[in-house]
């Protein structure tokens, strides 16, 4: 196993001989040396390799251009230009694969745009590689954090023949030939001809699958996609998005904010400690003082406030709105940021949302008009965390479930849970893209993500 150029980079000079392969970011030339900048991903500098044009000769040199691989051997020895402490004194050197001019990734800054379109090639560049190492650490710190909290990590189906969010923005999975699809007597489809002999379609959220678990193991988490066909293009919304959705028994809404918050700083503070160099560099390139906005979070309490006391504060701003608030709207992206940007200036938990802009599934609160909702919203982003505590008794839930023209029957084994030894229970979802661009300042949720997918756009 050869040694990543991350480690390599940390060797104090020696007469060791090391190797290292990667990926040519630059070439430059003098009369008698050239310098080669290598990348492996590991890590965001590369491994400067000085070549004496008398011990390599043109002939490989020549050859050598932007993007290429290379295999190069020498010894770490102290730097005589100023960027970096070390560098390779190469001796050997092998190209691995040519690269032609035309390669996309030239020397200069390319715009997120034009990358978005070299998806393929963009983690060769120092955003891209910034943020799929910190992506990385996220994730791993969402398993460590429910791990050390024994919490079981739960696989929940990805085709699912229920609809947990209610908003009918579900992409259907089908076998039929939509050319010729089977119709039933009356004229409907005829899904008992389709694949599952009933309609299916990709999941919106683990988060009911979870549920049946929670209610045997009490704490569990799912980490893995969801897919969303909602018709948003914008910013912060996916088509496929994946989200961390823990669900806890014997557990109440308060807990479950606690929950949140611990997760959410645990997370960020992961980032600061194993990615401080790819922070640097978003807070200098991509958003000014994100690193510094980030230590405030980990360091400060959320502040909390009822949906209805985040209408009396938005109410009198109605001016500067797009959509003007009164209670029982629901609150968009433009009133979390004010919630969070101008009022509190830090994430805020909004609860008690109004029952009609909620879904089924949250406990009703004994004022009948609101449910034990809360969303998570961060400055920039607005909405990062939706969960509530959950309608645990039966009845309320049938009638629920009646109201919004939900078939109970289709609910059958959910409703269960509420008949054998039904328990409080709560949970929430993290979009995790929405996370990683929050801790990383990128702008556009297209570009946190290896291959976005959203309205209209389905490359690679
Ligand atoms: O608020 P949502 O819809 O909640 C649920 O799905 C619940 N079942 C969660 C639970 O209680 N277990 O989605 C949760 C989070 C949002 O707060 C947002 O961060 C993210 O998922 N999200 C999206 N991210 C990217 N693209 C989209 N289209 C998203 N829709 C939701
Ligand atoms: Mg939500």
């Amino acid at each position: 196993m050869q040694d990543r150029i991350k480690s390599i980079l940390q060797m104090e000079p020696s007469e060791k001989t090391v190797k290292a392969e990667g990926w040519v970011r630059t070439k430059r030339d003098s009369k008698n040396v050239c310098f080669l900048e290598l990348n492996d991903g590991s890590c965001l500098k590369g491994l400067q390799c000085v070549i004496d044009k008398n011990v390599i000769g043109s002939e490989i040199l020549d050859k050598i251009s932007t993007g290429a691989s290379v295999i190069a051997e020498g010894k770490i020895v102290p730097s005589q230009g100023g960027n970096q402490k070390t560098e390779m004194a190469t001796e050997k050197l092998q190209i691995v694969g040519e690269c032609p001019a035309d390669y996309p990734l030239q020397k200069k800054r390319h715009t997120v745009e034009f990358l978005r379109e070299k998806a393929y090639l963009r983690p060769r560049t120092n955003l891209f590689g910034a943020v799929t190492r910190v992506r990385n650490t996220m994730a791993y710190a969402v398993h460590s954090f429910f791990q050390e909290n024994g919490f079981i990590y739960v696989n929940t189906p990805l085709i699912s023949a229920s609809d947990c969010e209610g908003a009918g923005a579900q992409f259907q999975v089908t076998t039929l030939d939509l050319e010729n699809v089977p119709k039933t007597e009356d004229g409907k489809v005829d899904y008992s001809k389709d694949f599952f002999g009933r309609m299916a379609n990709l999941t919106v959220s683990g988060q009911l699958e979870g549920e049946t678990y929670a209610t045997a193991m009490k704490n569990i988490y799912t980490f893995g996609p969801t897919f969303r066909a909602e018709n948003s293009n914008t910013a912060r919304h996916l088509a496929e998005f994946w989200m961390i959705e823990p669900e806890m028994a014997f557990c109440t809404l308060e807990g479950d904010m606690e929950w949140a918050e611990k997760f959410l700083k645990y997370v960020f503070s992961a980032v600061l400690e194993k990615n401080p160099e790819d922070m640097e560099f978003f807070s200098s390139f991509v958003l000014n003082g994100v690193v510094d906005t980030l230590r405030h979070v980990i360091e400060s309490p959320f502040a909390h406030m009822t949906y209805t006391e985040a209408i009396k504060v938005l109410e009198p701003e109605n001016d500067r709105f797009e959509f003007p608030v009164k209670w029982g709207v629901e609150i968009q992206s433009e009133h979390e940021r004010f919630l969070t940007e101008q009022v509190a200036k830090c994430p805020v938990i909004v609860t008690d949302y109004p029952k009609d802009i909620k879904a089924f599934y949250m406990k009703m609160n004994d004022d009948g008009k609101t449910v034990r909702a809360m969303d998570v919203l961060a400055p920039r982003l607005g909405e990062i965390i939706g969960g509530s505590e959950r309608e645990y008794r039966y009845d309320v839930l049938v009638s629920r479930m009646t109201e919004l023209g939900l078939k109970p029957e289709d609910y059958w084994w959910y409703l269960d849970l509420r008949k054998y030894g039904t328990v409080p229970h709560a949970g929430f979802g993290l979009g995790f893209e929405r996370a990683v661009q929050y801790v990383t300042g990128v702008a556009n949720i297209r570009d946190v993500i290896p291959y976005p997918r959203y309205v209209k756009s389905c490359e690679y």
